[in-house]
């Protein structure tokens, strides 16, 4: 079984790509959602929420986790990979994606949570490709609660949209990375609205990098009926139905 986690509905979005790639392994959801948006959040509580999260995953039986949250992943990461010894695999914002893809060399829009926009690793990751001349940053956090109160498509959100866009001239950008998985749920609001931006996220990545982690360690399994449950900050859900529905968008 593997664990995926995220603040909320977010990683829903990575686990449907994660069943499409590993179509045969068995998967256990964990939403925090007594603590839920982390965007307002100390590191110090995120640190203790995820670790939570990560313990009841490790008793359930996962042989691996994945960190489909890039808030958690930026401020937890490190910390988790030195003290459990199960692979933990982590979502990013997508700017390297957005980099190499950039053949018209315009600006790249990241959007995320103010926490990840504010991480040493966020930073490290854009020093690494060597690309702060041409980044923006964004924050949206407004999206994380959208998602949260199931505003998929209202009018709100695309006010908000459109009034946090036009803090830049759009025209000088193509690229505008996902960097929260939440904001997925968006991307075909913002490609109608905005068609000369294109939304990059990090999940189709995150799956691959999943796979091969676990084929390189030889714990990919094939099971013919595989189950996908989920969990509340440590309760299983009885009503799976709604998650199902997120994952069905
Ligand atoms: N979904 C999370 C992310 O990818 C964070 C949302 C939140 O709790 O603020 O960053």
């Amino acid at each position: 079984m593997i664990g995926v986690f995220d603040s909320g509905i977010g990683g829903l979005t990575v686990l449907k790509e994660m069943m499409y790639t590993l179509p045969h392994e068995n998967f256990l959801y964990y939403a925090d959602t007594e603590n839920v948006p982390y965007s307002y959040k100390t590191t110090e509580q995120i640190k203790e929420y995820v670790e939570k999260a990560v313990v009841f995953l490790r008793n359930e039986g996962c042989k691996s986790i994945v960190l489909a949250c890039n808030t958690a992943t930026n401020v937890t990461i490190e910390y988790l990979r030195e003290k459990y010894d199960l692979p933990i695999i982590a979502i990013q914002p997508a700017v390297k994606v957005a980099f190499d893809n950039n053949t018209e060399n315009k600006r790249i829009l990241a959007c995320a949570t103010p926490v990840t926009l504010k991480a040493d690793r966020f930073e490290n990751l854009i020093n690494s490709l060597d690309i702060d001349h041409m980044v923006d940053r964004l924050p949206l956090p407004g999206l994380v609660e959208f998602a949260e109160n199931e505003q998929f498509e209202s009018p709100e959100v695309l006010k908000y949209l459109k009034k946090e866009f036009s803090k830049f001239n759009l025209e000088n950008y193509k690229y505008v990375v996902l960097g929260c998985t939440h904001f997925t749920y968006f991307e075909k609001m913002i490609q109608e609205n905005f068609p000369n931006l294109q939304p990059v996220d990090g999940n189709e990545g995150t799956a691959r990098h999943l796979k091969n982690t676990l084929a390189g360690l030889n714990l990919l399994i094939s099971t013919v009926k595989p189950t996908i449950r989920f969990v509340e900050s440590g309760r299983y859900v009885k009503d799976e139905a709604r998650f199902w529905r997120y994952l069905d968008r």
